[in-house]
């Protein structure tokens, strides 16, 4: 920060494609962002801070043809249903926009023709893969094979989600048809190219990339690497893809769209435009202001996207803010050290963790305890969560204020004494020579790395509280004197900490300026302190702790945790031919998994079980304890989230399905050992029940269902 006037800053997360809702590795991208944003309009600086969904594209058009909608009303749905999460999180997003999007179609239209104009845009027939079963044209996301960089299997067309490398379809090694595992042919079609092989593209890329301060070491290596020598192993960008695509139109070429990543950052634009009209701010006079920098926060496997082209595209283009460009790669969150899944239930889905009642907060501040300016991965263990928030958020932070507020209301009427500051007041000068460490620790992302100084700092207030003991002043009268003082110091102590802590904790601080009975806190406001005769309010509880066992509640078989208010008995088959639909079941269906090999499904070994006994679990009000024969000669321990739907005397003695080759998962009742099988419905408001599975008679236990 070398200029004291305040910045002005154009701050983004990436752009969720809108296929789906928000998982907690995106929450965990806002968070970041969030802190760093609030941290900055704390500052005084001026800040924009918008989002917008990625809507375009092969998976979102797939999606919504599985769904029966338009790609348009499944964008819509997936739009509609974004901000309970960012209000939920306290995530301070000015905007919300849509790549698709008028702004969107004319900024990501005029951006391509000034590269047409720069000569950076040419049209090569090239072959493209092609479906022969399908007979359709196949989009990078509907081709995988193995990728040409690391090898690695199962990799999409277009980049490698293993080494991040970005490649075209026909570079995988053993490419396959999603959609019917055929391997594609090629046929002859006209793309429109972006040539990042141009010898200006590569020259500003070397120069822009390696600018000192503009990206973190590892991402210069990462370019350099793909720039290679001279930069001759930059290839040109196909941007073009054919009908039908849900995207932008190229101009002057019927049929073709723009690729989606094309218009994808645009999207960044598209939303600050849309922002400023409704504010009424000059969205160009903005972006041309020298001043004005542009931020991105990204995760790592997008990095050649933020990194080489969408550069590259402002650059020739004439995009004002290209030399106050940033891009703050961050890893990727996982949960208890595994790659978050849906189906092993080992996500964390943001809405259930909302819905649990559990604080948002919390999460804010185990994360940001965990992040750093590197791209590394951040890990979410459950019992180092419950450990964090409750051993330095209550019993650090909060302790200070709970053990003094209370006095001063009580006793001084709320008045705060700050005529001693004549005295030593070593502690408090401590605290305050922080700010500038902290403030920089904050400004490059080093979050975790702030908030143990602020911890540490915590941690030598509660000596003075365990030293000067308040709870033994107010025992007698003769002490009251030295007790508003010790209260009032520290209140004054709590006050700085909590401007420390508010990017993190801003609702927490709101509660904190309402007992302090102060304004909004600024950074600036470490060195004001609450005035001689300040009065402030009464104490009400600020932050409970962590119950442990709503963690629980929060991992297991969090897609099956249903609101079923009836238990119901196992059903019987339907006859035959009756149905809503002549015999149909209607088809507004969750959309399908994608499409696997004969090969991928025998890895799964399902079992008729046999359900021996079957008891509630004590402390879980979703969770039935079964022991099931699988004709192995011992029996199985495994646990169901389908309390809500049966009663477990009615299981006792019936047969099932279970997953018999799933690996034993630790939960908090003990060890579950395989997987019961029960449908629900998509949506629990069309139907809330839980299904357990239950073969036709004759079947025994050990038997494979195949
Ligand atoms: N639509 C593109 C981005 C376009 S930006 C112009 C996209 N969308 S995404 O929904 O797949 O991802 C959005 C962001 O979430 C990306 O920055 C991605 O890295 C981040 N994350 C996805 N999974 C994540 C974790 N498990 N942990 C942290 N961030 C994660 O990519
Ligand atoms: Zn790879």
């Amino acid at each position: 920060m070398s200029t004291t006037l305040p910045r002005k800053l154009f701050v983004t997360t990436a752009l969720p494609y809108a296929n789906g809702a928000f998982h907690i590795g995106h929450i965990m991208e806002y968070i970041q962002a969030d802190i760093w944003v609030r941290f900055q309009r704390m500052q005084g600086n001026e800040v924009h801070f918008v989002g917008a969904d990625d809507a375009h594209g092969t998976a979102i058009m797939i999606a919504a043809e599985k769904a029966g909608v338009t790609p348009e009303a499944f964008v819509a749905k997936i739009a509609a249903g974004r901000q309970q999460y960012l209000d939920g999180f306290h995530i301070s997003f000015d905007n919300w926009h849509s790549t698709d999007s008028p702004e969107n179609t004319e900024l990501s239209q005029s951006i391509y023709l000034r590269l047409k104009a720069a000569g950076l845009i040419v049209t090569r027939t090239v072959e493209r893969f092609y479906d022969p079963v399908k007979g359709m044209f196949l989009a990078d996301r509907n081709v995988k094979g193995e990728c040409p960089k690391c090898g690695a299997k199962d990799q999409y067309g277009d980049n490698c989600e293993v080494c991040g490398a970005a490649y075209e379809p026909t570079e995988l090694k053993n490419p396959y048809s999603v959609f019917t595992g055929a391997t594609p042919v090629m046929r002859p079609s006209e793309q429109y190219f972006f040539k990042l092989s141009d010898r200006r593209c590569v020259a500003f890329l070397q120069d822009w990339v390696n600018t000192p301060g503009r990206l973190q070491p590892e991402m210069v290596n990462k370019v350099s690497e793909w720039l290679g020598n001279d930069g001759h192993d930059l290839a040109d960008w196909d941007i073009s893809r054919d009908a039908p695509y849900f995207g932008i139109p190229i101009p002057d070429a019927p049929g073709k769209y723009f690729y989606v990543w094309l218009d994808a950052p645009v999207g960044y634009l598209a939303s600050l435009k849309n922002y400023c009209a409704k504010k009424g701010i000059d969205y160009n006079a903005f972006l041309n202001d020298p001043a004005t920098e542009q931020v991105h926060f990204i995760g790592k496997d997008i990095v050649s996207f933020h990194l080489l082209f969408w550069p590259a595209m402002l650059k020739f283009s004439g995009h004002p803010v290209i030399d106050k460009l940033k891009v703050n790669v961050h890893g990727h969150l996982t949960v208890n050290n595994e790659k978050m899944s849906k189906s092993r239930g080992t996500g964390i889905s943001p809405l259930r963790y909302l819905e649990l009642g559990m604080n948002p907060e919390w999460l804010r501040y185990y994360i940001a305890t965990k992040l750093n300016a590197k791209v590394e991965d951040v890990d979410f263990n459950g019992e180092d969560f419950v450990a964090r928030v409750n051993s330095d958020l209550i019993g650090k932070y909060v302790n200070i204020a709970s053990r003094s507020a209370g006095f001063i209301a009580k006793k001084f009427g709320g008045k705060i004494v700050s005529d001693w500051a004549t005295a030593s007041d070593a502690f408090l000068s401590n605290l305050r020579d922080a700010a500038p460490e902290i403030q920089a620790l904050y400004e490059h992302r080093e979050y975790g790395k702030a908030l143990r100084t602020v911890m540490e700092r915590a941690d030598s207030i509660n000596v003075f509280v365990d030293a000067n003991k308040p709870w033994e002043l107010a025992k007698n009268p003769a002490n009251d004197g030295a007790l508003q003082e010790v209260c009032s110091r520290l209140l004054e102590a709590f006050r700085i900490l909590t401007i420390y802590l508010k990017p993190v904790l801003p609702e927490l601080a709101k509660q904190v300026e309402s007992l302090l009975n102060i304004e909004a806190l600024r950074w600036s406001d470490v060195g004001t302190p609450l005035p001689h005769g300040h009065r402030v309010n009464a104490y009400s509880h600020l932050m409970t702790r962590v119950d442990p066992k709503m963690l629980e509640a929060l991992f297991d078989a969090p897609e099956l945790a249903s609101s079923a208010k009836e238990t119901h008995p196992l059903p019987s088959p339907p006859p035959e031919g009756e149905g809503e639909n002549g015999g149909f079941a209607n088809n507004k269906i969750e959309a399908l998994a994608p499409e696997i090999k004969i090969d991928d499904f025998s890895k799964i070994d399902l079992r008729i079980a046999k359900i021996i006994n079957c008891e509630p679990v004590d402390g879980s009000d979703k969770l039935l304890r079964l022991t099931l024969d699988v004709g192995e000669g011992r029996l199985r321990n495994v646990f169901s989230g389908i309390k809500s739907a049966y009663k477990p005397e009615d299981l006792i003695g019936k047969l099932t399905v279970m997953v018999a080759n799933l690996a034993p998962r630790k939960m908090k009742f003990g060890v579950s050992e395989g997987m019961m099988l029960a449908a629900s419905a998509a949506d629990e408001k069309t139907n809330p029940g839980i299904y357990v599975l239950n073969p036709w008679p004759g079947a025994e236990p050990g038997m494979r269902v195949r």
